[in-house]
């Protein structure tokens, strides 16, 4: 699949992983074009994913993510930085997998996850930690089928682009 879609890079991985600050220094490093999901899902609808979610709850959202992914599938070269659900969402784990592109895990424990979260305020699902540490073990069995796992624990993110810059895709 990797062959098929060379140029297609898709990072995934739990909320605060770092797959937005990571992937914009990641596609300026290669000149490709970043994409990040949950914004291009913002620009779609003119509102927030926070409004989104309050307005028309988290099933509305997720149809809007799985045709957002889609549409930005479509183009290569490209770093494509998912929402920390997208993945672990059956259609789309299926969709990506049939496609092509690959797909790097940005690996990062529950707790550094949680630390980095609590600092902002636009995400619907991060609430107490016993929602976060049941969401984040109901995603890992999909996490763990990515391509590639890159350890993130305690890491700026110019290093993690550079362990990405080395593994067997450029
Ligand atoms: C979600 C994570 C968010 C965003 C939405 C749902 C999730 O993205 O897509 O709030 O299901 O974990 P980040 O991982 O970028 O926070």
């Amino acid at each position: 699949m990797i062959d098929r879609r060379q140029k297609l890079i898709y990072l995934l991985g739990f909320m605060g992983s770092g797959k937005s600050s990571v992937g914009c220094l990641l596609a300026a490093e290669l000149g490709w074009p970043f994409v990040d999901l949950d914004t291009t899902i913002e620009a779609g609808q003119g509102v927030s994913i926070r409004e989104i979610f309050e307005r028309a709850g988290e099933p509305f959202f997720r149809k809007l993510e799985q045709a957002a992914l889609v549409e930005v599938s479509r183009e290569e070269p490209a770093i494509v930085a998912l929402g920390g659900g997208t993945f672990a969402q059956k259609p789309n784990f299926d969709f990506i997998r049939e496609q092509g592109g690959a797909t790097i895990w940005l690996d990062c424990p529950l707790e550094e996850l949680w630390q980095r979260c609590a600092t902002m305020d636009n995400r619907p699902l991060f609430q107490d930690r016993e929602s976060f540490a049941k969401l984040y073990g109901q995603r890992l069995p999909y996490y763990r089928q990515a391509q590639f796992r890159i350890p993130t624990q305690g890491r700026h993110p110019q290093e993690i682009v550079s362990d990405i810059l080395r593994l067997k895709l450029f």
